[in-house]
């Protein structure tokens, strides 16, 4: 039986191609729309998100607005089999609306409201402008929300950061009421008799600042909190007159690679599909392996968010203007990096932009269409290329990323490790951490699910816990009750310290993990960046690995309680206690690895042995050179395994298993060595029923 999604848009069940278009930029100049329509065709592009920024465009003074130039453009689409994801333009506002509503823009923690500019410069809660947006999206509902180019809504750009203004005071205050119910549940959770904090009045309690209170962990926790429900909140504002008018229409708002200010996970219920700008800075050394990985860390991540096949919304074609060095994409990069995104579950190859802004900020960010304007470049040719590859891989549309592995990431664990002060301010490392699992995985091939504590952990065999320092006792026992149903986790140190509200777990560490794990973790100290210690392997442990391996920046000093010992450090006061260990319980298995090791041999050995152990389904039964990655997308009757290069040299795999065949056609079997040059991808199909 064949199981897909539907596709994102019935108007247009393909993958989606194409780019951000600003034809607001070119109005004057009419001729460029008809070129550009020309050329769209001959790119294979057949959606465009417009309409992004373009309010000044829409309502050039209060009131008076101008559909005209986007009738024109999408009726013209519409004509063509051109597509649009049509934009609400909140992004930036008209200069009118700054002068007369000053209240509508942003002020920083610092409580200086800044002045007209920029984009993204908006308050979330202002009543005005939230009243504008209410009237602008309802017009544009009223107006395009059944025309045929339009496949669905993109809401503002890139939501993210945060308003210090009176009215977001209030919203935060109300907001905290509502959790708490009094102020002494609040000042309980925030521990606020330390440095006597305590609150008396709910007037009293502000938003954190740089020249007032910043550092009641709690109080930075919940701030965050507050701010992805109000962003949530304003989205809810952008969306309820296009959902009350086109209901059939999709909506989403573009992500961005582990943006640090908002939960998407929680921003991830409000939208239909998931969206997001993905920006590889390319070529940055000669493997392009730690560039890769962590991409494709985020594409999971996103598909995970809603698991089902999410978009790639923007990409560069060729570079982009704002790294520190601007890369060209090697021959061959442009096809590998999308397909990359398809490998891991978009349905869309989209890019940021169309055609390149003749000024401003941006006019040296790459685009399909150059400042030359035809066809015959480089990057137009890898576009159009894509577009045709694109078009033959439809039955790779809707298909799902069967991961039977996952790896534990929560946005407030995530914001409350990085904010503990102790044990290691110079850098606690805790993203580089969860790659440096990740990346194990990714080398050996395995489909990896990212997700949080309030998922469903059935259906996974190994569960990767990394740094889960932020842990709520549900979570712990749901681990637990994960093990003993037969699952495996592997957890690191600092697991299981705080709570939600970042208060310290008291019955010792790991805190409500500990009876899974089989450890008390006692102690923790910081290594010195020139610091090192080892993780000796014990003779005859049952992973089977054998040796040292070098550990540094973080040692945890733990107790085997019911866990039997695997490792014990080589060095220092407490050398030969143990460093990781094994503790099995009912019918499954908890890792604890007690210290950072600092060596990717390590990981690949202990990830190849528990994906193993576990039965943890790999993409491929094949050896992967390093920085050669496989990712796998079925239908349940067919498999596609993408070969992805990312080595920065041609590479070989041993394809093992028979009843291969190439994705892109060619009758031939495919077996034995398949060569895969610089930057090359290649697409392997397979009937499993
Ligand atoms: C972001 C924005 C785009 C553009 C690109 C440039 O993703 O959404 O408008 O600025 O960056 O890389
Ligand atoms: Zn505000």
């Amino acid at each position: 039986m064949t199981v897909k999604f539907p596709p994102i848009s019935s108007k247009l069940p393909v993958f989606m191609h194409g780019a951000d278009y600003n034809p607001d930029q070119w109005l004057h100049d009419p001729k460029i729309f008809e070129e550009d329509l020309r050329l769209m065709k001959l790119a294979r592009c057949n959606v465009m998100s417009i309409g992004i920024f373009s309010w000044s465009a829409l309502e050039p003074e209060e009131g008076r607005f101008e559909f005209g130039w986007l009738d024109h453009v999408l009726d013209r689409f519409a004509e063509n089999g051109i597509y649009a994801w049509l934009a609400t333009p909140s992004g930036a506002r008209p200069a009118w609306m700054s002068q007369k509503y000053p209240e509508v823009l942003r002020v920083q923690r610092n409580r200086v409201r800044n002045l007209h500019g920029l984009r993204h410069n908006h308050c979330f809660t202002s009543p005005v402008y939230r009243e504008k947006v209410e009237i602008m999206n309802t017009k544009l509902a009223e107006r395009y929300g059944k025309h045929p180019a339009v496949v669905g809504w993109h809401i503002s750009n890139e939501l993210g950061g945060d308003c210090h203004c009176s009215y977001c005071q209030d919203a935060f205050r109300a907001w905290l009421k509502a959790k708490y119910g009094s102020l002494e549940a609040l000042n309980r959770a925030w521990w606020t008799a330390f440095w006597s904090h305590t609150y008396t009045d709910w007037a009293q309690v502000e938003s954190p600042a740089p020249h007032g209170e910043s550092m009641v962990h709690g109080q930075n926790l919940d701030w965050n909190r507050f701010v992805t429900d109000q962003t949530a909140d304003f989205y809810r504002v952008e969306v309820r007159p296009l959902k009350a008018l086109s209901p059939e229409l999709p909506c989403t708002t573009n992500m961005m690679d582990l943006f640090y200010g908002l939960d998407y996970r929680k921003l991830a219920q409000e939208v239909d599909v998931i969206s997001w700008d993905a920006y590889p800075t390319w070529h940055e050394a000669d493997s392009d392996g730690d560039v890769a990985a962590w991409f494709s860390f985020n594409h999971d991540l996103f598909r995970s968010l809603k698991k089902k096949p999410f978009m790639l919304m923007e990409s560069t074609p060729s570079l982009t203007n704002w790294q520190s060095v601007s890369k060209l994409k090697r021959p061959g990069m442009h096809r590998l990096s999308s397909l990359q995104a398809v490998a891991h579950g978009s349905d869309t190859v989209q890019y940021f932009q169309w055609r390149k802004s003749r000024g401003s900020s941006e006019k040296f960010h790459g685009a399909v269409v150059d400042h030359v304007g035809h066809e015959n470049t480089r990057v137009f040719r890898d576009v159009a290329e894509l577009g045709e590859t694109l078009a033959g891989l439809g039955e790779i549309l809707g298909t799902s990323v069967p991961a039977e592995a996952a790896i534990l990431f929560d946005w407030d664990n995530r914001w409350a490790v990085n904010d503990s002060q102790g044990p290691r301010n110079k850098g606690i490392h805790y993203e580089k951490t969860v790659m440096q699992h990740y990346r194990a995985l990714w080398e050996l091939g395995v489909p990896v699910d990212v997700i949080g504590a309030e998922d469903d952990f059935a259906g996974y065999k190994l569960l990767v816990v990394p740094m889960v320092y932020l842990m709520r006792q549900e979570t712990g026992e749901k681990l637990e009750r994960f093990v003993r149903a037969g699952g495996t986790i592997a957890v690191t140190y600092w697991t299981g310290v705080v709570e939600e509200h970042d208060l310290c777990h008291l019955d010792g560490f790991p805190g409500p993990l500990r009876t899974a794990v089989g450890i008390w973790a006692e102690e923790i100290e910081g290594l010195h960046d020139r610091d090192r210690n080892a993780l000796v392997m014990e003779a005859g442990n049952v992973l089977g690995l054998d040796g040292s391996y070098e550990i540094h920046e973080l040692c945890e000093l733990i107790h085997a309680e019911t866990a039997e010992v695997l490792a014990v450090y080589g060095d220092d006061f407490y050398a030969d206690r143990p460093a990781l260990t094994l503790n099995r319980l009912d019918a499954g298995r908890a890792y604890y690895l007690a210290a950072r090791v600092s060596d990717p041999a390590f990981y690949l050995a202990y990830y190849r042995k528990l994906a193993e152990e576990a039965g943890v389904r790999r993409a491929i039964a094949a050896e992967l050179p390093e920085g050669v990655t496989a990712q796998l997308r079925t239908d349940g009757r067919n498999e596609y395994v993408f070969l992805l290069n990312f080595s920065g040299r041609p590479a070989v795999v041993d394809v093992e298993a028979a009843g291969y065949t190439d994705a892109e056609g060619g009758n031939g079997q495919v077996s034995g060595s398949v060569e895969l040059p610089l930057n090359g991808v290649r697409i392997l199909k397979r009937s499993v029923q």
